[in-house]
């Protein structure tokens, strides 16, 4: 890492994250929370110049070619800059053409491009890749409930990959190999160890402060002229790895597929190729069903079979929980509360909060299978396989933990 990029990474853990909490903390202790503009304008002033001057440093020393992962950390040191600068209100997409921050745009441009990612920071500089230095990962500010919501979302992103990566084990062994069980267990117990992970988000996140001091860093910003969404926990590959193989989702349906387009280059390069091949794949479900007239009766069906199930059913439990229970209990009820003049740019992907909802509802049908007359889903085709087993699968029915 260039001395530059090295100074700005510092900074970013240390002054840029005091201002941020301090600003915080300002807003929070007023009677209407939602209230930026106009507020902190010292420390907001601050925030930005001296952020300003790492930004020009590094435009000015150019591409390093110091290697990813210098130059992933510096995307994500610039576009936490831009996150924030969008959070305290000095820029909006709303208000503006272009962004006012055009160095910092050069430089996120310049960086995004050539590692093939979006030019704003994404789940990976937050989660999967957020280094600790002596234990402190990059965040907007020291907020309790700041790391608590990314850490638990970094534990819940890793075992979906845990998950993901043990059914892409499966596809070269074939759904009729005995030791397919091995995998099938390993992908029930990651995904188990998500459910655990949202049940404890769900009750130790303080609903006030993740709406109120957390969510705002996530929301859409300008680079240059082209407006970004929003980071959001889902941009990596796993889970759309874990909707591909077991069946769950098509990349062939037209709401799934734009889905992955748009998601794509919010991705790593690593899980764009993963995802990539992902598509390319039979789904376990359609393998199973394939020869389910010719094999039903073999035991290698009712087991393999049976343990497939069970994963699909831990999955839907997975993504009942970030609907019902995440997105109702930190964005739809604290939403309900706003006056209508804050509501705009609640969401990280930009659209109005209702049809933001729909959409995920929508995804979340499709995992859980839901029967639905207005959506394609594999309600049926699942109903088909389990009519097939002998016994129970372990978590049948058992959709919505407690
Ligand atoms: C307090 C906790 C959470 C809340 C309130 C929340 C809320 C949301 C919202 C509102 C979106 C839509 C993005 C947008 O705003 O435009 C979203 C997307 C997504 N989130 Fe979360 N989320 C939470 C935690 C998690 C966790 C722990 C995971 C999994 C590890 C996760 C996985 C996803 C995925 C995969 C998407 C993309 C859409 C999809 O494929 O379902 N989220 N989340």
């Amino acid at each position: 890492m260039s001395n530059n990029a090295e100074s700005f990474d510092r900074w970013i853990r240390t002054s840029f994250v005091e201002m941020n909490t301090a600003l915080e903390n300002v807003y929070f202790a007023q009677e209407d929370r939602a209230q930026v503009i106009g507020v902190g304008d010292d420390i907001k002033a601050e925030l930005r110049d001296e952020g300003h001057v790492y930004i020009v440093g590094l435009l000015k020393e150019g591409n390093t070619g110091d290697g990813f992962d210098s130059a992933f950390g510096v995307l994500g040191s610039v576009g936490l800059y831009l996150g924030a600068m969008r959070r305290h209100e000095l820029t909006n997409p709303a208000r503006e053409k272009r962004s006012p921050f055009a160095e910092a745009s050069a430089l996120a441009s310049h960086v995004g491009a050539s590692l093939g990612m979006a030019p704003r920071f994404s789940t990976g500089h937050l989660a999967t890749h957020n280094k600790a230095v002596a234990g402190i990962r990059k965040s907007f500010t020291s907020l309790p409930d700041e790391f608590l919501f990314i850490d638990e979302n970094t534990r819940g992103i890793l075992s979906m990959q845990g998950a993901a990566d043990a059914l892409r084990r499966i596809v070269p062994l074939g759904i009729s190999s005995p030791v397919a069980d091995v995998l099938f267990g390993v992908a029930k117990q990651a995904l188990s160890e998500v459910i655990r992970f949202n049940q404890r988000l769900f009750t130790t996140l303080d609903v006030d402060r993740f709406f109120y001091s957390v969510r705002p860093y996530y929301k859409p910003y300008r680079v240059g002229w082209q407006e970004y969404r929003g980071a959001n926990a889902g941009d990596f590959s796993g889970i759309n790895e874990l909707d591909l193989l077991l069946g769950v989702c098509r990349a062939s349906d037209p709401y799934y597929a734009q889905l992955l387009v748009d998601k794509m280059l919010f991705m790593l390069p690593d899980d764009q190729a993963r995802l990539r091949s992902c598509m390319t794949y039979r789904s376990l479900l359609d393998e199973f069903l394939a020869v389910a007239d010719t094999s039903s009766d073999t035991d290698w069906f009712q087991e393999n079979a049976a343990a497939f199930i069970e994963v699909c059913e831990l999955f839907g439990q997975t993504a009942a929980q970030h609907h019902d229970l995440l997105v109702k209990r930190f964005i739809e009820g604290p939403a309900a509360d706003l006056k209508p003049d804050h509501l705009a740019g609640v969401t990280a992907s930009g659209p109005p909060l209702p049809a933001l909802i729909r959409s995920l509802e929508v995804l979340k049908d499709m995992r859980v299978a839901a029967k639905r007359t207005d959506l394609v889903t594999r309600h049926d085709d699942l109903a088909r396989l389990k009519s097939r087993l002998r016994r129970e699968p372990a978590c049948t029915g058992a959709r919505q933990p407690q």
